[in-house]
């Protein structure tokens, strides 16, 4: 069988990007303060491509004879982007920091999954990889810049 640590890695993904689209929907939800006229409407366009994500990693499992996780039992069980209950306390900073780390570790994960497609010579996944990890960095750079911030993508 070819492809297993790539499949492991768009696996991972599924799960973490299902609890990313929670963790986003709960800032949308729970935000308050300054901002929130432009944030709580820009935390739907970072659902939808999230969702576009997973259901482009999804398939692509699919189609190298995966299966990827499809219930929130499993997606539960194996994420590791950690969740809280939501809570009115937390600062807009506060939810704008969280979301900077939890895509700093997709970004990673996205890089595991260059290294490891391009060691099995799986170069559509290794493209996938590549073109989402871009666009989880362009994420990350426009919360530190909401946060007055540098992107620190390189640090
Ligand atoms: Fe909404």
């Amino acid at each position: 069988m070819k492809y297993q640590e790539t499949k492991k890695v768009l696996n991972q993904l599924v799960a973490d990007l299902n609890q990313m689209i929670t963790v986003v929907h709960q800032t949308h939800w729970y935000m308050r303060g300054r901002g929130f006229m432009k944030l709580h409407p820009l935390m739907d366009k970072f659902m939808d491509d999230l969702n576009e994500q997973m259901d482009v990693i999804s398939e692509r499992l699919i189609a190298i004879d995966g299966a990827p996780f499809s219930t929130l039992r499993e997606f539960a069980d194996n994420t590791k982007i950690p969740d809280e209950k939501g809570r009115w306390d937390r600062t807009m900073d506060e939810r704008l920091e969280i979301l900077v780390k939890d895509y700093r570790y997709l970004a990673d994960l996205y890089q595991k999954g260059i290294d490891v497609s391009d060691k099995e010579g799986d170069a559509s996944s290794n493209d996938i990889f590549t073109g989402f990890k871009t666009d989880t960095e362009k994420r990350i750079w426009m919360l530190q810049a909401e946060l007055g911030k540098a992107p620190e993508i390189d640090a």
